[in-house]
């Protein structure tokens, strides 16, 4: 599966499998994680064996269910801290994929004291990500329209329109996708509009744009 496919593949999913990580799986994923931390200066970590984090917490769309495991997107305490762990977290949900395992952003529903203990000095922490083998698949969310999302000058170019088609395929907090995609003199940019988390959203759809488009986006914030 490459990355452009896990971009089709992916939904949420809150139930899961009681399993552990294979270890090939374990492996790739571990590495795939300090190949982030390294290109970011972030430091997410793979929590695993926890279920208090994320249980008995209800979400709007349903009770988590072994949800044992969850990615940590900390970093240093910085303004730029929530677009970052939303672009490199995305990438590691969109690998994840490409290796069997599902996922949901956590932003709001898990027991953010709790799970902040094991922060550093000089650290925040953005959100977390639970991760691990679907007892139930996630479906596709319902999506707003590339009109909608979208300021065009002109006639908008394939990649232009390839970028915002696999960015309305990604994440977004309570699925809000409040942001907006302006094409003008043949630069592609990206903007938050207000909501919880845009900041998170906007890293996530930044990163889905660059693997549809095949080109990097200016952003706006
Ligand atoms: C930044 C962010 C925060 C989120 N926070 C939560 C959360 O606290 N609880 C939850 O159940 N889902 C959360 N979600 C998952 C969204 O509800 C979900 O991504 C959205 O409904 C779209 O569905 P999909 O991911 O299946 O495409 C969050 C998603 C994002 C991107």
């Amino acid at each position: 599966m490459t990355i452009r496919e896990a971009i089709d593949a992916r939904h949420s999913v809150r139930q899961y499998l009681k399993r552990p990580i294979d270890g090939a799986v374990l492996n790739a994923l571990q590495n795939e994680i300090a190949a982030c931390n390294a290109e970011s200066g972030l430091n997410i970590r793979l929590v695993q064996n926890d279920p208090d984090a994320v249980k008995g917490l209800w979400a709007s769309y349903g009770a988590f269910e072994n949800a044992d495991n969850y990615l940590m997107l900390a970093g240093p305490d910085t303004d730029d801290l929530y677009r970052l762990a939303g672009y490199w977290g995305e990438r590691l949900v969109l690998f994840s994929e490409t290796l069997g395992l599902s996922t949901c952003w956590i932003a709001g529903s898990y027991k953010k004291g709790r799970v902040k203990k094991t922060l550093n000095d000089g650290e925040a922490l953005a959100a977390i990500i639970s991760i691990g083998y679907a007892a139930k698949p996630g479906k596709p969310h319902r999506s707003k329209t590339f009109k909608q999302v979208t300021d065009v000058e002109g006639d908008a170019p394939d990649w232009f329109r390839a970028g915002v088609e696999a960015a309305l395929l990604a994440p977004t907090a309570i699925n809000q996708q409040r942001f907006r995609f302006t094409f003008r003199d043949g630069k592609a940019t990206v903007r938050p509009l207000s909501g919880p988390y845009t900041l998170i959203d906007l890293g996530i759809v930044q990163y889905h744009f660059e693997i549809g488009a095949q080109k990097p986006i200016d952003i706006e914030q």
